[in-house]
């Protein structure tokens, strides 16, 4: 079946997910809930690949009873969520200020072409992705780049090495147990 045709009460959150979003919602008034999308898209996302179909962003307004369009505006304005399949480990290289005057961009080229990619590509094997974003806002360690909820800090082209080599030895945690 295409994305497309699939109805948002076709997409099935786990119990648990619903648990989590009704707890976030909770915080907020009646009318207000809304205010809880931001997070709600963050966990939503964890429980779906880390990327974000129409079906299921439209499944999102259902369970907060807002609009589509209110989701896909927030989804379409963040870096952080993603609207296509992404690589398991996918490099947010921060591309701003000082992490460009301290050579971000000849370690984004390094690591693509490492890993035989273009900027955004997935490698063949699904593993990685490289991506460009704006500030971090961890500029006193650059050069940086975000994993999951993790920073990598003062890069070099010999860290980036290592940093692969762990990821492909399923030494790298993405998500924190926060
Ligand atoms: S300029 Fe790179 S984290 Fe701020």
């Amino acid at each position: 079946m295409a994305l497309a045709e699939i109805k948002p009460e076709q997409v099935v959150f786990s119990e648990k997910l619903m648990k989590r979003i009704e707890e976030l919602k909770s915080h907020f008034p009646e009318g207000r809930k809304k205010s809880a999308l931001i997070t709600v898209l963050h966990e939503v996302q964890d429980e779906h690949e880390d990327w974000l179909s129409v079906p299921v962003m439209d499944k999102v307004a259902e369970v907060l009873g807002i609009k589509p369009i209110e989701v896909y505006e927030v989804v379409t304005f963040y870096s952080m969520y993603n609207q296509k399949p992404v690589g398991k480990y996918v490099f947010e290289f921060c591309r701003t200020s000082c992490c460009a005057t301290r050579g971000v961009e000849d370690l984004m080229e390094y690591t693509c072409q490492k890993l035989g990619v273009g900027m955004n590509e997935v490698t063949p094997d699904g593993m990685f992705q490289v991506k460009g974003v704006e500030c971090l806002g961890a500029c006193g360690y650059a050069p940086m780049l975000q994993l999951g909820d993790f920073y990598h800090e003062f890069l070099t082209k010999e860290k980036m090495d290592a940093l692969i080599d762990d990821c492909r030895a399923g030494k790298v945690e993405k998500l924190s147990k926060v």
